[in-house]
């Protein structure tokens, strides 16, 4: 049994962690920031990370043999309007994690995400330059760079994902669900490309690459790049929603301020060459967020936190 300490354990992809991982093979520990997890079934504490001390006073009372850090500034208008914020939680914490880790001799996993990079390329490998827009981007890069050089040891996993939050709004998945199902009609970029995972099959990969001995940069999202047009009409058709209350636009068009990077595709070869199999395929993955769906997870995950 592995005992996984996550931080953003209120967070989308903490508390989905946290849910599907916990359990008879694996205990997982939630940090969580602001909202207390009343309701949750697995372990959870309330912890501002960036108070002095509090790092080493987690591991120092969890006893964690994994940290897997989630929590994060990942609100891009939020960073852009408190940088000092965002560089505190999202370039500075990371290395602090990172150095307890060390000193402990744990292992960590820091999540970090496809943004790095501005799209101008796609299919974008691990070792091509980042070259971020924005602020969120530019301190999630920091935080990589801290992370590698208070602990070389430390897996940076680049990720994509899309599931069920607490908040009801936190993935573009949710917001076509509940806009489709409202029959309500929706912009589709055409021309931003990205590769979503699911995020227990992200959770479980998680687990598994837990377990392995990587260490460095490796981009850990979906096998199929796709528009977010496309993505959207996926998700009409895996639910049997009216796909065509999507309309497709340029990004261009929309009148959007904030800096959009068009092509964000990561190739995965190297996590699947470590992994030695396949990522889990993208049509299963939907399939898997529609059936929690149509049990009522959506519900049930907003009255945990
Ligand atoms: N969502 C995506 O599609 C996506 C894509 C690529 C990469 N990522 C990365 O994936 C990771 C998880 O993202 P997410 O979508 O799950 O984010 P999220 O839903 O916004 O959750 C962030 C979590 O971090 C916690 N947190 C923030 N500041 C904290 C602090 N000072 N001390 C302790 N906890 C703090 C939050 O708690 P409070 O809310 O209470 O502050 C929350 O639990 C992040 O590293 C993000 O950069 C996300």
């Amino acid at each position: 049994m592995t005992h996984f300490l996550v931080t953003g354990g209120s967070g989308l992809l903490g508390l989905n962690f946290a849910l599907a991982v916990d359990g008879k093979a694996h205990q997982v520990t939630g940090v969580a920031n602001t909202a207390p997890m009343l309701w949750a079934t697995f372990k959870n504490v309330q912890l501002e990370l960036t108070r002095p001390g509090a790092v080493e006073e987690m591991i120092e009372t969890h006893k964690p043999d994994v940290v897997i850090h989630c929590a994060a500034m990942a609100n891009v208008d939020a960073c852009e309007a408190d940088p000092v914020l965002a560089r505190q939680v999202n370039a500075e914490l990371p290395g602090t994690i990172a150095a307890a880790c060390k000193k402990h001799a744990l292992r960590m996993i820091h999540i970090s995400t496809d943004a790095v990079f501005d799209g101008q390329k796609g299919n974008y490998r691990e070792e091509d330059e980042p070259n971020p827009l924005g602020v969120y981007a530019s301190t999630k890069l920091d935080g990589e760079k801290a992370v590698l050089t208070a602990n070389p040891d430390a897996l940076i996993t680049r990720v994509n994902f899309y599931g069920w939050s607490a908040a009801g709004n936190r993935s573009l998945a949710e917001n076509f669900v509940h806009n489709l199902e409202a029959g309500r009609e929706m912009m589709g970029f055409t021309d931003v490309i990205f590769c979503p995972m699911n995020i227990l099959d992200l959770s479980a990969l998680l687990v598994e690459v837990a377990g392995m001995d990587l260490k460095g940069i490796y981009h850990m999202v979906g096998n199929e790049a796709m528009s977010k047009y496309q993505f959207g009409i996926r998700i009409a058709e895996t639910f049997g929603f009216d796909a065509g209350l999507i309309n497709p636009v340029s990004v261009k068009e929309s009148g959007l301020k904030a800096a959009r990077s068009p092509n964000l595709s990561l190739s995965v070869d190297k996590l699947i060459n470590a992994l030695g199999h396949d990522l889990p395929d993208f049509s299963e993955g939907l399939k898997k967020f529609h059936d929690q769906h149509r049990r009522g997870y959506p519900q049930y995950i907003k009255s945990l936190v």
